[in-house]
């Protein structure tokens, strides 16, 4: 099987070449052949991207942006630092840039994210709050944010990475101030601001059935037992060739939808220790078509978004020093093996 899919994900990649529209014309053939998000719309999926503010200067990234991809997301621009860098002073500028770019190219958004313990304004984690104080902060910047985004994003990522990796509670400035309550009170609020948003907890590591998946497997049936407004699990899957294939991927989030809970992909990358040789990039195809098809065997899978789609604006370099190489198009926006994978999971030729 493994060995199959090689072979004729590289034959069709030759073809391709051979034809002219393959690695080295990295937008001339979209108009030719369906788009990852054609293909994923045939199953009734999305297929995105993150992208972020900086790199919209870019004309050759944003046209592959706009038409390869049906759903964006912000990798920054709707995070607590930049949506209300002073205290009850919102700037939703960048989101909005994104939303703007979204609707012109028919795509759409999640939002991401509400509540996270990184990238929080100084005027937050400067000072010592009592919960009260917090769960007013909290109530407001939730419910401003997904006020402004009402009709715009269709799912937003309430709380993100709220577990530890043995299943505990992470201690965030929510957590040790509010208790554990300060998620269902968060999908609460959120609910409240806009009741047709899909509302998401979101987190990595969770892709296989583990400590951390488990954590959110009982907390998402306590929710929902408790008529919490929970819709969906995020499972970021930035995953890495050294670590090894998530193998019970599929059954996870088959648990999920058992529950009544929508799931998604929604941060992929595959990194790699450095140099990327032709066998890592051909395993890396391998974990892409894997997790492809696992999202597309599981009904209440709704989509896969990569984490930026480009090796030229991807995250991993400047956090894991020595590694890379891990989206499907490299750093002159031309289609790796990945890619192809991808397009043959899909059901593309
Ligand atoms: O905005 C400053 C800029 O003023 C400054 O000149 C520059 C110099 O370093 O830094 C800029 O801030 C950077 C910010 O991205 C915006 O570009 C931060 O240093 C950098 O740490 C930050 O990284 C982001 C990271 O979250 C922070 O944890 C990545 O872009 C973003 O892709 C990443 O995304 C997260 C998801 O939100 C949650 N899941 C994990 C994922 C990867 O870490």
């Amino acid at each position: 099987m493994r060995t199959t899919r090689l072979r004729l994900v590289g034959a069709v990649a030759a073809l391709l070449v051979a034809a002219g529209i393959g690695a080295g014309t990295p937008a001339q053939a979209g108009h030719q052949q369906s788009t990852l998000a054609d293909l994923a719309q045939r199953h009734g999926r999305y297929f995105g991207s993150a992208t972020d503010n900086p790199e919209l200067v870019d004309g050759p990234y944003t046209a592959l942006l706009g038409s390869e991809f049906d759903q964006i997301t912000p990798g920054n621009g709707m995070k607590w630092y930049a949506t209300e860098p002073q205290q009850g002073v919102f700037d939703f500028s960048e989101g909005d840039e994104i939303v703007d770019l979204a609707r012109a190219n028919r795509q759409k958004v999640r939002g991401h994210t509400l509540v996270w313990h990184s990238q929080l304004p100084g005027w937050l984690t400067g000072r010592e709050w009592t919960a009260p104080e917090l769960r007013a902060v909290l109530k407001k910047h939730i419910q401003t944010e997904v006020r402004h985004y009402r009709g715009k994003v269709f799912a937003w990522d309430v709380v993100n990475e709220a577990f530890n990796e043995d299943g505990t509670y992470r201690e965030s400035i929510f957590y040790k101030t509010l208790g554990p309550g300060y998620i269902a009170d968060a999908l609460r609020w959120a609910h409240q601001a806009d009741p047709r948003v899909k509302l998401y907890l979101n987190d990595y590591n969770i892709e296989g059935v583990g400590p951390k998946s488990d954590a959110y497997y009982r907390l998402a049936n306590e929710l929902k037992a408790a008529g919490v407004p929970l819709h969906g699990i995020g499972l970021q899957a930035h995953l890495a060739l050294q670590y090894g294939y998530p193998a019970t991927l599929e059954d996870n989030l088959r648990r999920f939808s058992r529950l009544g809970l929508d799931t998604a992909l929604t941060e992929v990358d595959i990194r790699m220790q450095l140099p990327a040789t032709e066998e890592k990039l051909d395993r890396q195809a391998e974990w892409y078509a894997d997790l492809t098809e696992a999202c597309l065997a599981v009904r209440r899978c709704v989509g896969i978004t990569l984490w930026d789609y480009t090796d030229k604006y991807s995250w991993i370099p400047a956090f894991f020093p020595g590694e890379g190489a891990a989206l499907p198009w490299d750093e002159e926006l031309r289609r790796k093996p990945a890619y192809f994978a991808l397009r043959e999971a899909l059901g593309g030729r």
